[in-house]
């Protein structure tokens, strides 16, 4: 093995303290040599867990002083995320980035041109894909016994909004100048990106309805419908659920995938036939166990020059169906469509 890529943590929060560090300390191929975060208690926090960390205030006074990082892993609320992927691209680091990629279409493409320009990659954490039990749901469905996936639903409950570290300002993600928007922004990322997964396309329409119970700007209920050229996709998140679960169903011609958080359950052409628990840690909402997957991946982007590879192409896309849920949701359900896909990436047509 070679010597560890260099990387700094930009955004020392709940994510990147719970579910990234974990992972770059249990393994010698990437190091964290670097720490920026606008928060003095989350900057103390990383001093005392990463021995030897540097550490900054901000992202930009990190990328004027480190000349040997390879990457960067931003895991700040959303709206930072593009223009922070950006400037570190044109300081000639790859980005590893948490969802979503953007808070709009044109900061999100704005990244992806960026990376080509650059020739440097820029990886999303899709981190779901790696859970498990999901795993096991991809292999049911390449095994063929439920057929070519038509139909899929997806419900995830949620008892309230994900809250941030109590140092810094745990409700961001009610906020819509830092979050860009309520369960469809935080939320929707995953749904979408396993979507265009099982259904292996992607969409043509959306139709979407939003609501809020509280009093923040951004919506706690979200619905989509959602049309591929290969099937239907329906959603429902909420962050008003009495239980926090997911439970996804995936359809095909013979058969069909229930998935309840670890129990997933096999039926073909009506009968049970299989039913199995898959410990993937669904209630750890840091998905720690997961995120190893993800390093893989971008490891092994950077080693063969991806710089803009299929997850990257996804994330635009869901960022693409959430601003367009928006729209939907806003002129009262309409149908929208998104135009067919140029290089992976759907544009949208209100
Ligand atoms: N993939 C997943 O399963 C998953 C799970 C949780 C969070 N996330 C994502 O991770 C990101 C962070 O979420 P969180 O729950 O860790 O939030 P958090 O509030 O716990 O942490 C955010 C951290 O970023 C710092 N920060 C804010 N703006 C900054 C800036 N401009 N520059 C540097 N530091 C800044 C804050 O001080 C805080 O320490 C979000 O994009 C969220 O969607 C993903």
């Amino acid at each position: 093995m070679g010597k560890a890529r260099q990387g700094a943590i930009i955004g020392f929060g709940f994510i990147a303290e719970k579910g990234h560090l974990p992972a770059y300390q249990n393994r010698s191929d990437f190091q964290i040599a670097a720490v920026a975060d606008i928060c003095g208690p989350r900057r103390e926090l990383a001093r005392k867990l990463i021995p030897g960390v540097r550490i900054y205030d901000d992202a930009q006074s990190l990328l004027a002083a480190e000349k040997r990082l390879d990457f960067i892993d931003i895991a700040t609320p959303p709206k930072d995320h593009a223009p922070i992927a950006c400037s570190a691209m044109q300081h000639g680091i790859h980005v590893l980035c948490e969802k979503p990629l953007a808070t709009s279409v044109r900061d999100a493409e704005s990244v992806l041109e960026q990376a080509q320009r650059n020739r440097r990659v820029f990886f999303p954490v899709h981190n779901y894909k790696h859970a498990p039990s999901m795993r096991a749901v991809r292999e049911i469905i390449d095994s063929g016994r439920i057929g070519p996936v038509s139909l899929v639903t997806l419900d995830t409950f949620r008892t309230q909004h994900a809250k941030g570290v109590a140092e810094w300002l745990p409700d961001w993600r009610r906020i819509r100048s830092y979050a860009g928007g309520g369960i469809a922004m935080d939320h929707g990322a995953h749904t979408f990106y396993l979507v265009f997964d099982w259904l292996g396309s992607h969409p043509l329409s959306i139709t979407a309805k939003m609501s809020s119970r509280g009093a923040y700007d951004t919506e706690d209920n979200f619905t989509a419908t959602v049309t591929f050229p290969t099937g239907v996709a329906m959603a429902r998140l909420t962050w008003n659920a009495a239980v926090r679960k997911v439970i996804y169903t995936i359809h095909g011609d013979k058969g069909a995938i229930r998935l309840e958080d670890d129990d997933v359950e096999i039926t073909v052409r009506g009968e049970r036939i299989e039913r199995r628990s898959i410990a993937s840690h669904w209630g750890d909402a840091s998905h720690k166990e997961w995120f190893g997957a993800i390093l893989d991946s971008f490891g092994a982007a950077i080693n063969v020059g991806e710089w803009v590879g299929p997850d990257a192409r996804d994330a635009v896309s869901c960022v693409r169906l959430i601003e367009t849920a928006y729209a939907s949701s806003r002129s009262g359900c309409l149908e929208m469509s998104l135009s067919p896909v140029v290089h992976g990436i759907a544009n949208a047509v209100p």
